[in-house]
């Protein structure tokens, strides 16, 4: 089985940019091959006696459970910090819980209101630190997407990967990992709603155009259009993405054998259109399952 790569023993992951393309391929080719493992139910206990503490500031459901039931299939152990009891930055700093925290554990993933939280984090823990969804990034479930990718389609390099909707933590991610891979990625985002890296490279490109960045697409990913955090703006953003929802007829500009995908949770009739996230071309559950795989290949770089 693929080794480690040495070079990630110990570090962060913050955002998709803190590694490089050959770290990232070793991530994805791990991940693949730990999938193969499960699947055999073949041992691959990569973490025995490690723990990891995840301290979770907003809902999760796969977040939580595919690192907790990854670190066990890892031979390690995860723990579940209740940030209410800890209360960071109120009962005591974000430097002191770090520095504590990594006392007792090998590693902590957190999701956070807010980046910067996970940043200040990041500098005081002395174990790795990952970041398990902010406001600005979501790494793990780019990682994930691109695996699902890989599964359904041969070549990563000459494909298109269209995002629809909100230029959100789950857009800035997929947009990061396609420009580190060389994916051609396209958003099409409401005016003020852009990713937060608007940069125009060879291979990214923006529109306000949903059809026209849909148009010979391979995948079609959209989020959800209220971001955790997000529910006092549900009226005013409700109509600024009309016209942005991924409908059977959007998917019809993609080519004849594009994938649908979505983080989830998914809201039917909003974003997506319930035959879509049901239909024969949605991956979203792939999706889902891959979140295990490549974090149990995430933890088993750098712990
Ligand atoms: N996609 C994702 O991160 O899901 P959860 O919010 O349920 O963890
Ligand atoms: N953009 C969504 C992703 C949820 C996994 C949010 O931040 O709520």
């Amino acid at each position: 089985m693929e080794k480690p790569l040495e070079s990630l023993r110990g570090r962060d992951i913050l955002r998709i940019t803190d590694f490089s393309r050959q770290e990232l391929r070793s991530i994805l080719d791990l991940a693949h091959a730990l999938k193969r493992k499960q699947k055999a139910r073949e041992a691959h206990r990569l973490l025995e006696g490690r723990a990891l503490a995840m301290i979770l500031e907003k809902p999760s459901s796969r977040t939580r459970i595919s690192f907790e039931v990854g670190m066990f299939q890892l031979g390690g152990h995860a723990v579940m910090i209740n940030p209410a009891e800890i209360r960071m930055g109120e009962r005591e700093s974000v430097a002191d819980v770090a520095r504590t925290i990594s006392r007792y554990v090998d590693g902590v993933m957190i999701r956070s209101n807010y980046h910067w939280t996970i940043e200040e984090f990041s500098q005081h823990a002395t174990v790795p630190v990952i970041n398990g969804l902010s406001d600005h990034h979501h790494p793990c479930q780019a990682l994930a997407d691109i695996l699902t990718i890989e599964e359904r389609k041969s070549n990563l390099t000459n494909l298109k990967v269209c995002y629809v909707g909100d230029g959100n933590n789950v857009c800035n991610s997929l947009l990061e990992i396609c420009g580190v891979l060389g994916i051609s990625f396209v958003a099409a985002c409401p005016t003020g709603y852009e990713p937060l890296l608007r940069r125009k490279s060879k291979a990214i490109s923006f529109t306000s155009d949903p059809r026209e960045a849909a148009d010979g697409a391979d995948v079609i990913y959209t989020d959800v259009w209220i971001s955790m955090g997000q529910e006092s703006i549900t009226g005013r953003k409700l109509q600024e993405f009309l016209g942005f929802a991924v409908t059977p007829e959007l998917m019809s500009c993609a080519k004849p054998d594009a994938i649908f995908m979505h983080c989830l949770p998914a809201h039917r009739g909003l974003e997506v259109d319930e035959s879509v996230l049901e239909g024969e071309d949605s991956v979203v559950f792939d999706q889902a399952e891959n979140r295990l795989h490549a974090q149990k290949a995430l933890l088993a770089s750098l712990l």
